[in-house]
């Protein structure tokens, strides 16, 4: 499975952003901001490289930022948050998504959540997958919000510190789930 060209819609219907925030496709000008959001929220941070390679495979990757709408006149605003996903042959698979400590529970996970599901489905995807820390409460609950289901574990999967992930998935409209069930 590849992925198109066209842009996403900014976010679905219930998950928009908080209104100081503004959604756009990542791109280079955004690493910096990327990076330190990253470093600030995960136990082993993707390294800025990480996501530059990610970039460079648009016919398979998509990655989105949140970033601060003021003050105006800057170039870009400060980034908040950012979620990508890669498209593979069994379903689209969220590969990251974070909001910086100072700008949770405002709704930008949600929004920025959103918006990859709205940019599969628009893609014709038939269904969105991810794996998650089985004691990371919060992403587990806005999985479940966004309608995820947990589908299946994978003991020790993470490293520093060693802990089980749960697997989660979510058939777009009209897709059957794994083993049939709908
Ligand atoms: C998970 C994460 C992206 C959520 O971002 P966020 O902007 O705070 O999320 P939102 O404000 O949009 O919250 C949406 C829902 O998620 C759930 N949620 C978010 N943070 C939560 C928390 N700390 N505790 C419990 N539920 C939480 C809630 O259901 C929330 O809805 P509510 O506020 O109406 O109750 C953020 O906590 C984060 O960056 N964590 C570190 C990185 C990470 O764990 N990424 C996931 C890897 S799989």
């Amino acid at each position: 499975m590849t992925l198109g060209h066209r842009r996403g819609p900014a976010t679905m219907a219930g998950a928009w952003p908080p209104c100081d925030v503004g959604l756009q496709p990542m791109g280079a000008r955004h690493l910096r901001g990327v990076a330190a959001v990253e470093r600030a929220t995960s136990p082993r941070p993707w390294p800025p490289a990480t996501f530059r390679r990610e970039l460079e495979d648009p016919a398979t990757r998509r990655y989105v930022v949140a970033c601060l709408a003021w003050p105006r006149r800057r170039p870009i605003g400060k980034v908040v948050g950012f979620a990508g996903m890669q498209a593979r042959p069994e379903a689209t698979h969220v590969t990251n998504i974070a909001v910086a400590p100072a700008q949770q529970r405002r709704g930008v996970g949600a929004a920025l959540l959103a918006w990859l599901l709205a940019t599969a489905a628009e893609l014709g995807h038939e269904a969105v997958t991810l794996e998650v820390r089985a004691g990371n409460a919060a992403a587990r609950r806005l999985y479940a919000r966004a309608g995820f289901q947990e589908v299946g574990m994978r003991p020790g999967y993470y490293r520093q510190p060693e802990e089980d992930a749960v697997i989660m998935w979510l058939a777009l409209a009209g897709a059957a789930r794994p083993g049939g069930a709908r």
